[in-house]
């Protein structure tokens, strides 16, 4: 049976250490030699189409990276027989979508295994490096509080459901009528973990003045940063808007984490990719 990673859900509180684990192996072998990794993107990146591409390479694969206009999903063909012509050249396909259904058809038409890239609903791929941060960070994760400020978006879901499988607490904040509400401060006091995300979202572009005011007060700087616990960290997904969701001293500062974060896109996709293709055998 073919495995897909369309959620953090997909995994159990096993599977997800075993990621990690195999995320943190100085060396690995090289299941994808000879072997294609399709990675298709309906939207703009950097993080994680260079540390997927790396990752396929490590693991011996070639990846061929598709821009979502060249293939026509729906227009030029249909997303199963996409699917199903990928899954003729290719050990896996990863995907980012505007759409989370389309992700799903694709998944449900490929013989491979599909992986989320990020869609409007999650990035899971993202909560795999942001929990191996933390991990790497602290001892224990157990038990630990995440504040995310900010939008409920796609990396909240994914952080939310990774940190539940790991024993920790995420608390939110967002404007009214973002997420569930509630004041930066209450939730950043005493955490160990302070996390935001851009206020706009890839394809939300349009509501970005409004969005700018209904955030204001939820700019991550470094006065909210000192009601966390004294040896909280920063972390952010990136790409970073400097002074609306996070102040330059903040993400520049002693407490982030951003830039260990952003490797860790890498070792996780590899360790998630470990995991898959010996799953899919
Ligand atoms: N964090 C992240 O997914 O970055 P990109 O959008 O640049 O891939
Ligand atoms: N929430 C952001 C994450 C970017 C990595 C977006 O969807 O644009």
């Amino acid at each position: 049976m073919k495995r897909d990673f369309l959620e953090v859900t997909d995994l159990s509180t096993e599977e997800l250490t075993a990621i990690l684990d195999l995320a943190e192996r100085p060396s690995w072998p090289r299941p994808l030699e000879n072997k294609g990794a399709a990675l298709l993107f309906e939207k703009p990146s950097a993080r994680t189409r260079n540390s997927t591409e790396v990752a396929v390479i490590q693991l011996g694969g070639h990846p061929v990276t598709l821009r979502g206009e060249e293939v026509g999903i729906d227009t030029r063909e249909t997303a199963e027989d996409l699917a199903r012509t990928l899954s003729c050249y290719h050990a896996v396909i990863a995907a980012r979508v505007f759409d989370h259904g389309r992700l799903q058809r694709l998944a449900a038409a490929a013989s491979v295994p599909v992986v989320n890239l990020l869609s409007d609903g999650s990035h899971p791929c993202q909560a795999l490096a942001d929990v191996l941060t933390l991990r790497q960070h602290f001892d224990s994760l157990d038990g630990r509080v995440v504040a995310y400020v900010g939008d409920y978006n796609n990396v909240t879901r994914s952080l939310e459901q990774a940190a539940a499988l790991l024993g920790m607490e995420v608390r939110v904040a967002t404007p009214e009528g973002y997420g569930p509400g509630g004041a930066a401060a209450d939730a950043v006091k005493d955490a160990d973990a302070v996390y935001t995300d851009v206020w706009t979202s890839m394809g939300q572009e349009a509501e970005a003045a409004a969005r700018r005011q209904a955030f204001a007060d939820y700019t991550v700087d470094e006065d909210l940063m000192a009601l966390a616990s004294p040896d909280a960290v920063f972390l952010h997904c990136l790409p970073a808007h400097r002074g609306e969701e996070v102040t330059t001293a903040v993400l520049e500062g002693p407490q982030s984490l951003v830039w260990r974060q952003a490797e860790n896109r890498m070792h996780a996709m590899r360790g998630l990719l470990l995991f898959l293709l010996d799953g899919a055998t």
